[in-house]
């Protein structure tokens, strides 16, 4: 699938569930949000159907987002079968907090690549940041997965100013020393339901802080299909990335659509319309039908995302219900 502006689209991020066990300050309020009701949520058929007729458009590469994916019931069975489908690569982006207990199950589904949310290695920051995880958790479910072979892991740490700014970014990078551990800073995009715009720090401004005390050595990332651009200490085994959606944003290389879990497209994470698929997919509509469907809203890709500074007054969704 090539959109209008030339860029070929051929990975998807499918979100198949807004529920979360955490309260992440950047994604929802304290108090949670209204999780979408059951029976407008995808169902396992439906979302096995649609990855079937994406692989046939022309997608290559699909993440699983949330929410949290691992709390979907049955979550294995359904990467089982995605698996099964066969594309170039299938990927999932978990908070971390249930791998102790899906790792290995994950990696028997033919899952092979985990992206994992850290943004702290202190325990009492960790607990404020997610307002109900524990980190060790989270560190227990990395060393699982690590242990039963997912390659490569990488953990996303979204940097926010006055809160992992300082030590957090030395303690984190530190990881990727001995590790195959691919640490990535995230600058902070305004969607969710906080204030977010007195917590941004630039990438620039981040590398600075970590150059104070390391040199960074820029290098080849770890496989992915994700806008991060790596560097790495000088002999470690992992690497160090940096994703600029604001600084420096990726628009004009956008190689991704997303299906929220009611089963809406979304055509970019900054754009809040989105293109009714269950509707399709409920319809009685042939898989040739649908696959016009969805060429016909790639027409409405945009170009690109301005800075919205107020995006969480405009936005219908969270971060959460988007998968990020
Ligand atoms: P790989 O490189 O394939 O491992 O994946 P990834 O880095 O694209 O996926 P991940 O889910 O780990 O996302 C990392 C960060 O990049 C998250 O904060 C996402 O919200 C952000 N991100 C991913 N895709 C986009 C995008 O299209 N636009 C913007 N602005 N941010 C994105
Ligand atoms: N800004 C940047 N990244 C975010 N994520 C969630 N909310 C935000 C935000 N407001 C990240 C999570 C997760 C990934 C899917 O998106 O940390 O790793
Ligand atoms: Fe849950 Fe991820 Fe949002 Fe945190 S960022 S509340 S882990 S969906």
């Amino acid at each position: 699938m090539v959109d209008l502006f030339g860029r070929n689209i051929d990975y998807a991020r499918i979100s198949i569930t807004d529920r979360c066990n955490y309260r992440c300050i950047y994604c929802m309020p304290e108090e949670g949000v209204n999780f979408i009701p059951h029976e407008e949520i995808l169902r396992f058929e439906e979302i096995v159907r649609i990855i079937k007729i994406l692989k046939e458009l022309g997608i290559k590469k699909v993440r699983l987002t949330g929410g949290e994916p691992l709390v979907r019931k049955n979550v294995v069975e359904l990467i089982r079968r995605i698996t099964e489908i066969k594309l170039d690569d299938v990927s999932l982006t978990t908070n971390g907090s249930l791998l102790k207990i899906y790792a290995e199950d994950l990696f028997k589904s033919g899952l092979r690549r985990l992206n994992i949310s850290l943004d702290t290695l202190n325990c009492e920051r960790f607990t404020s940041i997610t307002r109900k995880g524990t980190l060790i958790d989270v560190l227990e479910g990395i060393e699982k997965a690590i242990s039963v072979g997912f390659n490569p892991v990488k953990l996303n740490v979204v940097v926010m100013k006055g809160i992992n700014d300082q030590d957090d970014l030395i303690a984190l990078a530190n990881l990727t020393r001995e590790r195959e551990i691919h640490v990535r800073f995230i600058e902070i995009m305004p969607i969710g339901d906080n204030d977010q715009n007195d917590k941004f720090i630039s990438c620039e401004e981040i590398m600075e802080n970590i150059s104070k005390f390391f040199k960074l050595e820029s290098t080849k990332g770890p496989f992915g299909n994700g806008p991060a651009e790596y560097y790495k200490l000088e002999n470690s085994k992992g690497t160090i990335g940096f994703i600029s959606p604001l600084s420096k944003h990726f628009c004009a290389k956008c190689n991704r659509i997303r299906i929220t879990s009611d089963g809406m497209i979304r055509l970019c994470l900054f754009s809040d319309v989105e293109y009714n698929l269950k509707e399709k997919l409920r319809s009685n509509l042939t898989d040739e039908e649908i696959k016009k469907f969805i060429l016909e809203t790639l027409f409405y890709k945009p170009k690109g995302h301005p800075y919205i500074q107020k995006a969480r007054e405009i936005y219908h969704r969270n971060m959460s219900a988007i998968g990020g």
